[in-house]
């Protein structure tokens, strides 16, 4: 039940119908399932016995979109659509993991009861476990934009100013969790890469260029009739957004770089790529987060919040292997990006974790004394995952920022 928790479970003969379809009355034993197997990854499965309650559904409203049948891995997605005193509105997405078909939405509205069956305020823990509370009315839509060769898998929230965020490598639409959740007064638009997760996987040799991901950030703002947007980039985020400045400036409001840097690679860090490249291609996505976990998170995300760690294992697993070569090779032939930065006229907010290893606080300053009137703020006790490690500090410095363009 953690907030945007995402778990796969199997459908079983025992499921369906005589016709083989997935029964209608399974699939709400499989959404009771997901939830309680999403308690025990995260706080436990005796989260509201051990606070002295327990969570009555009141009210289920689901919707059977497709046929689903044994054998299929389904992944049911929760989110926190709402909460009161005394009860909390889960959405449950599910759809099929092989072809991404969506097999039901249902929205579950649990009350909060004590031991004699009444009405009883959540506990602080729980409340905390549920995150934020999310902003009354805000609209969330999953939506798959075209971008020439694939299909980019976009998650879009609430209204207002139109904020893209780009993720960087290799993590996915979700290392923004919490900044997509809480900042409730702009339109918080955030896709998986090409290559990535929910998103197509390009068959073309250029289809990982920088160029083509700069171009999917034009098609994901068209979809959307969104002319010019914040675009905020994390780290291989920021360098799509660079590249976006260089072929189309008119899209770019105001830019946000989180844990990013200007310059080029060096020899060094080319050869570090080929490196990454030929485990990428001999072992696969788990061995290169293994790789790189101790550089990309700061010392204390590692000794305290082991749920960080483990998230960042589950984003690298959801690259696919030409993802992860494409987007080393782009990422090695990228140009310097100082004269681009010198260049721009729109606000801009610059931010790093203090024990950032790839992009480190000095390399942020330095970029931020070439845009002028750029902002610039080191986020303590953090490595290269600003919006994941800490994100209270992280998203209070981006509503900040925001707030200025409302
Ligand atoms: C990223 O976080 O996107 C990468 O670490 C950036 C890089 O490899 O330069």
């Amino acid at each position: 039940m953690t907030p945007f928790a995402a778990v796969d479970l199997t459908v079983y003969p025992y499921d369906c119908d005589a016709f083989g379809h997935l029964n209608q009355a399974a699939l709400l034993a499989l959404l009771e399932r997901a939830r309680w197997d999403a308690l025990a990854r995260g706080p436990g499965m005796d989260l509201f016995d051990r606070n002295g309650v327990w969570p009555a559904v009141r009210k289920a409203v689901i919707e059977y979109k497709a046929a689903a049948f044994a054998r299929d891995v389904l992944r049911v997605e929760t989110t926190v659509a709402g909460r009161g005193t005394t009860s909390m509105t889960l959405r449950h997405a599910v759809r099929r993991v092989s072809d991404a078909a969506v097999i039901a939405e249902a929205e579950m509205v649990f009350v909060c009861i004590d031991r004699l069956g009444r009405a009883t305020p959540l506990p602080e823990e729980i409340a905390r476990f549920l995150g934020p509370r999310p902003a009354a009315g805000g609209s969330h839509r999953l939506v798959r934009v075209p971008a020439g060769d694939v299909e980019l898998a976009v998650d879009v929230r609430g209204e207002g100013v139109p904020v893209l965020f780009v993720h960087g490598f290799p993590f996915d639409r979700t290392v923004w969790r919490h900044q997509l959740a809480t900042l409730s007064r702009v339109q918080r638009i955030a896709f998986d890469l090409r290559g990535v997760g929910e998103s197509g996987t390009p068959a073309a040799a250029d289809g990982f260029a920088l160029a083509r991901y700069a171009d999917d950030l034009v098609a994901v703002l068209d979809a959307l009739g969104v002319r010019d947007a914040v675009v905020c980039g994390l780290s291989m985020g920021g360098y799509i957004a660079f590249e976006l400045l260089r072929r189309h400036p008119e899209r770019v409001k105001a830019l946000i770089l989180a844990d990013t840097k200007a310059e080029a690679d060096g020899r060094e860090a080319k050869r570090g790529r080929e490196e990454l490249v030929g485990l990428a291609e001999r072992e696969g996505p788990g061995a290169v987060a293994e790789r790189l976990l101790a550089r990309l998170l700061g010392p204390a995300t590692r000794a305290t919040q082991p749920e960080v760690t483990a998230q960042l294992r589950e984003m690298a697993l959801r690259w696919s292997v030409p993802a992860l070569v494409g987007a080393q090779r782009a990422m090695g032939e990228r140009p310097d990006s100082a004269a681009t930065l010198r260049a721009v006229r729109v606000p801009t907010l610059v931010l790093v974790g203090s024990d950032d290893e790839i992009a480190p606080p000095a390399a942020a300053r330095a970029m931020a004394q070439l845009v002028p009137g750029a902002q610039c703020h080191v986020v303590p006790a953090c490595g290269h995952l600003a919006p994941l490690e800490q994100p209270l500090a992280t998203s209070r410095l981006l509503a900040d920022f925001l707030s200025a363009l409302l």
